[in-house]
């Protein structure tokens, strides 16, 4: 019963509750927190979730569930992740199975094409990044985070005061986006790495899977099962990162 409340329009709320506890001056926000419960069980489950989120390289084609949870997941991304002002700039691609395969054949043509150019040395290619892109050509699939201008430069114009903070705050909103869908995916069972292979390959992926040209492509997040286990993570003093004031 306290969810559907929740969901109502902030008016309707605000209608239905009794009026004795209401003052003029109290902030209407107050009365949208009223049912709120606070659960310390889905805080933890989301710090685990958060903990478990790692960089996997090694992929492998196994999915722990069926293609259709993996689309809820980017519906889910899509829907809830916040954007400044609501632009909703953010667009994305997924590619699955063989179309995933497809997009990281792309990638390493491309590669190859730098190494016969002489840009790649030989040795760089054949003991690091050939392994690395066919650890996540193995992989089940790959999510491509775009960021559609036109819609950034309607709120500039819009917002004239805030027009050069659009294309930051689009920017940020895209990484919520990518760090939903990496924890979410994690969460469902697979392994993830973010990649970043744009600009190199903005072109040859905008035509073969018809992208429009102005969509600008910030990152490409590679999920698979899990073939391997994370790296070894060092972490700086919590003291230098946080500072608290206040504190009770
Ligand atoms: C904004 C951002 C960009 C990253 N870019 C790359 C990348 O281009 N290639 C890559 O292999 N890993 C990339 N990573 C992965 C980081 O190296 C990794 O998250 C970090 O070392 C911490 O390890 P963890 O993900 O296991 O916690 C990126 C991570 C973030 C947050």
């Amino acid at each position: 019963m306290a969810s559907w409340r929740l969901l109502r329009p902030f008016s309707s709320r605000l209608f239905s509750l009794p009026m004795s506890p209401i003052r003029p001056s109290q902030p209407a926000r107050a009365f949208t927190r009223t049912n709120i419960t606070p659960s310390p069980t889905k805080t933890d489950t989301f710090v685990e979730l958060a903990q478990a989120r790692r960089t996997i390289y090694k992929l492998g084609n196994d999915s722990p569930v069926p293609d259709s949870k993996i689309e809820d997941l980017v519906h889910a991304a899509i829907l809830n992740v916040p954007s400044a002002f609501n632009t909703q700039s953010t667009r994305l691609l997924v590619l699955l199975h063989g179309e995933h395969e497809r997009l990281w054949d792309v990638v390493i043509q491309i590669f190859e094409g730098l190494v016969n150019s002489g840009a790649v040395p030989e040795t760089t290619w054949r003991n690091q990044t050939l392994p690395k892109l066919l650890g996540i050509k193995g992989g089940v699939g790959t999510i491509l985070f775009y960021e559609d201008p036109a819609h950034i430069q309607l709120f500039s114009k819009k917002f004239a005061l805030y027009k050069d903070h659009f294309e930051p705050w689009a920017g940020h909103s895209n990484a919520m986006h990518q760090y939903f869908l990496w924890t979410a995916l994690e969460s469902l069972g697979f392994g993830a790495n973010l990649q970043h292979y744009n600009p190199l390959i903005d072109a040859p992926v905008a035509k073969q899977w018809d992208i429009p040209s102005d969509w600008k492509l910030v990152a490409q997040l590679v999920f698979g099962s899990p073939e391997g286990s994370p790296n070894e993570k060092t972490q700086k003093p919590i003291a230098d990162r946080v500072k608290i004031y206040g504190k009770l």
